[in-house]
């Protein structure tokens, strides 16, 4: 399990939890691993299941450990207890059980088919993983990423209000990447005033050549918050537009989730990044940073609220989706989550961070307990 919670901190935060499973055989030998890359990719089960089939393997009669009780429900993909009874998997070992309105039962399901099922397994390291993750889902509100881009000296625009580009082409690229896997994008209208962004995800050439990669399949809607009308003319109109003519952060987040949004990156200016921050509704810190000094213009963050230091926003480096600090071109990436959130992450956990439920678990051989969730969660990995 720890294997599989090591595994599960490699996918990519949004509007599904972080899962990661090992196929182990009858003997207990690693025969596969897998982990879920993301909304719309296979499930982590899925992905041990095939990793264990291309190497030669036939997972049938073993063991799958995964870190969330196999969904039971046809989402973007199929559910994932039949693939394990298909497989002809004996015994599952799973973390946290699954919750969610659409997918929960699957230890069920394999169980009235003679699979063995055993829960409870470092659960309490497989909910503070994905601790924001639940968090939001129990809100029935997106999962939030705020992204900055900002000088060294934290500037998002000069001080004669340009602002494109302080980040370079790799960082505009890579925030592009995120536009495409999220459900949708918002900005304030003061940027939209100001820049006119069409907030739609597209290919950034990288290199001397002028190489783009390709265009995404799918684009996130894009959303605009504020009172202020929408200029007609705004390159942010068309197909997928949609105006939230609202300061309030709930209820912006309400109406995005009423439509079936499940991730959002916010990109707004340092009005709606404020607005967020002061909101606790920033699961995810995306900050490009570049090396460039502006000496003044347009703050980051307006005043939040913090009179003194003890009162600060604190961050913490969150690993999880391919590292916490990321070169791209002269430019850093820096991926942060709340320290609240701060605990129970495979990297930090030891043998004596076990569970009560865990030892039990590990001295007899089976998982159990399930203490109560804070959470009601909407989905399992879609
Ligand atoms: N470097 C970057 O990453 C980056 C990204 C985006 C923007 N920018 C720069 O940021 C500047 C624009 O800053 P901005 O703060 O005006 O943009 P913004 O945060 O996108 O928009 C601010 C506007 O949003 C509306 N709003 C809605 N809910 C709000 C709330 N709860 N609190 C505060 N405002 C709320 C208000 O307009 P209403 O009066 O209409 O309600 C407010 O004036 C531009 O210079 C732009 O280039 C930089």
């Amino acid at each position: 399990m720890d294997r599989a919670l090591e595994l599960a901190a490699q996918g990519v935060r949004g509007a599904n939890p972080l899962v990661g499973a090992v196929v182990l055989s009858p003997e207990g030998q690693v025969l596969g691993s897998g982990y879920h890359r993301g909304a719309g990719t296979p499930h982590a089960e899925v992905a041990a299941l095939a990793d264990a089939r291309s190497r030669g393997a036939d997972p049938a009669g073993g063991t799958m450990v995964v870190t969330l009780e196999p969904c039971n429900h046809q989402g973007r993909t199929g559910p994932c207890s039949a693939a394990i009874h298909a497989a002809g998997i004996r015994r599952v070992v799973f973390a946290a059980p699954d919750r969610t309105a659409q997918a929960a039962g699957g230890a069920r399901w394999l169980r009235d088919r003679g699979v063995e099922t055993d829960g409870g397994l470092r659960q309490t390291q497989s909910e503070h993983l994905n601790g924001r993750w639940l968090r939001a889902t129990a809100q029935a509100r997106p999962f939030v990423t705020l992204k900055t881009a900002s000088s060294l000296d934290g500037r998002v625009a000069a001080a004669d209000g340009t602002s494109q580009w302080i980040t370079g082409s790799q960082a505009r690229a890579d925030g592009h990447a995120i536009r495409a896997r999220v459900d949708a994008v918002l900005a304030g209208t003061g940027t939209v005033l100001a820049d006119n962004p069409r907030l739609t995800a597209r290919p950034v050439p990288t290199d001397d050549a002028g190489t783009a990669g390709s265009t995404p399949p799918a684009q996130p809607l894009r959303a605009v918050m504020g009172l202020r009308p929408v200029p007609q003319d705004a390159a942010v109109r068309g197909p997928g537009f949609l105006p939230l003519a609202t300061r309030d952060v709930p209820t912006a987040l309400a109406e995005l989730h009423s439509r079936g949004v499940r991730h959002v990156l916010v990109e707004g200016g340092p009005g709606i990044a404020g607005a967020f921050l002061a909101a606790g509704a920033v699961d995810e810190l995306v900050s490009y940073i570049a090396p460039v000094v502006l000496g003044e213009g347009t703050p980051m963050f307006p005043p939040v609220g913090v009179p003194t230091l003890a009162a600060a926003h604190r961050w913490v480096p969150d690993p999880a989706g391919g590292g916490a600090v990321t070169q791209l071109g002269p430019d850093v990436r820096l991926r942060l989550r709340p320290a609240d959130d701060d605990n129970g992450t495979p990297a930090d956990r030891t043998a004596a961070d076990r569970t009560a439920a865990d030892r039990t678990a590990t001295a007899a051989g089976t998982a159990t307990g399930t203490p109560a969730t804070p959470s009601t969660p909407q989905h399992n990995q879609e």
